[in-house]
């Protein structure tokens, strides 16, 4: 995928020492899901193994610029217990979504059922509060935690609009700064944190580029192709997931407006709702509505960040609209 190729550019720019603590991040990863009986060591060891493009522990660096190497351990715990929510939560939302595959295996709710799969879950969401919380630092819970809870709310909403054709475009909006904004930003507070830089700046600019990634993933989830994506066109729409494609394509073709998302029974039919919405121009729409938001973040950061940071920091930004180009 393209952004994992930009993520090595980054990576690259950044120097060595960005690449050894991105190693020692997984190492610890990897260590962490283990030690709770069999099956949770073995659904959450899977889990991490599976990979993932990180971006959210490389945000957790990159927003900590340069810091003193008396902060490293903080860094690390903070972008460890990161990615560790990131992967709890979308344990949880293949369960949710009853999802089949994530990061090219069975997810754990298709290969071991919704008991394994919650649990699963459950258990690396601990985790990454335990990694928090050995290092000492209160602020670091609470602004984990904080997204945490935002991921719980955002993933609810998703539940109660479910089917909702008419869904209003604010709450829509809500819901992906609720589900996928919020950890970004925290990933960027923690950075910000570790390394003594300015927390809320950096956390806002986590918030627009996470909110940006969440439109882009759900452009993508219409215009496919299946090939690039690893999942069928419309996945979102055949579960009831109406995104901004649909929300902007409403307005425009009132037969959409019309649709009864529960009578979508085969791929071709969804496929061909997909097409309808592509016919009216909402895909760029929706696309260009992120590339705003990332543009807006990327000029809103602050002068005085050091111009090596601020450099590798819209380089991410560029990655998570590459994915898309
Ligand atoms: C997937 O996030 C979930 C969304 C917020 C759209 P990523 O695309 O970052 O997932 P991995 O970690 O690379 O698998
Ligand atoms: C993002 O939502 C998942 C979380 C933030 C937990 P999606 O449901 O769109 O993510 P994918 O498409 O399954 O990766
Ligand atoms: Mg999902
Ligand atoms: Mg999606």
């Amino acid at each position: 995928m393209a952004t994992a190729a930009t993520l090595d550019a980054v990576v690259r720019a950044a120097g060595p020492q960005l690449g050894s603590l991105m190693e020692r991040v997984e190492a610890r990863l990897a260590a962490l899901a283990t030690g709770y009986g069999p099956l949770l060591s073995h659904h959450a060891g899977e889990t991490i193994a599976a990979g993932g493009k990180r971006l959210r522990p490389l945000l957790v660096l990159l927003a900590a610029g340069d810091p003193p190497e008396e902060a490293a351990d903080r860094l690390l715990r903070s972008a460890v217990a990161v990615e560790l929510i990131h992967s709890a939560s979308l344990v949880h939302d293949d369960v949710l979504d009853r999802a089949p595959t994530r990061r090219g295996q069975p997810t754990v709710f298709a290969a071991a059922g919704r008991t394994a799969a919650t649990a699963t879950g459950d258990l690396l969401f601990s985790r990454a509060f335990a990694e928090l919380a050995a290092g000492g630092e209160a602020d670091d819970v609470r602004a984990l935690s904080a997204a945490s809870s935002a991921l719980a709310q955002g993933e609810l909403m998703q539940r109660e609009d479910a089917w909702d054709v008419a869904v209003p475009l604010a709450r829509y909006l809500q819901r992906c700064e609720l589900k996928t904004g919020a950890l970004f930003e925290a990933a960027c507070r923690l950075g910000a944190l570790a390394g003594g830089g300015p927390a809320d700046a950096l956390a806002a600019f986590g918030r627009a580029i996470g909110l940006a990634f969440q439109l882009l993933d759900d452009v993508l989830d219409v215009s496919g192709p299946a090939s690039r994506t690893g999942k069928a066109r419309g996945t979102d729409l055949l579960d009831g997931t109406v995104t901004l494609p649909l929300i902007v394509a409403r307005e425009r073709d009132p037969q959409l407006a019309a649709t009864d998302l529960r009578a979508l029974r085969s791929g071709a039919e969804t496929e061909a709702i997909c097409d309808r919405i592509a016919a009216t121009g909402a895909l760029a729409d929706a696309k260009a509505r992120a590339l705003t938001v990332v543009a807006d973040a990327k000029s809103a950061l602050p002068s005085s960040l050091p111009p090596a940071q601020r450099a590798t920091l819209e380089l991410v930004a560029d990655g998570v609209v590459e994915r898309y180009a």
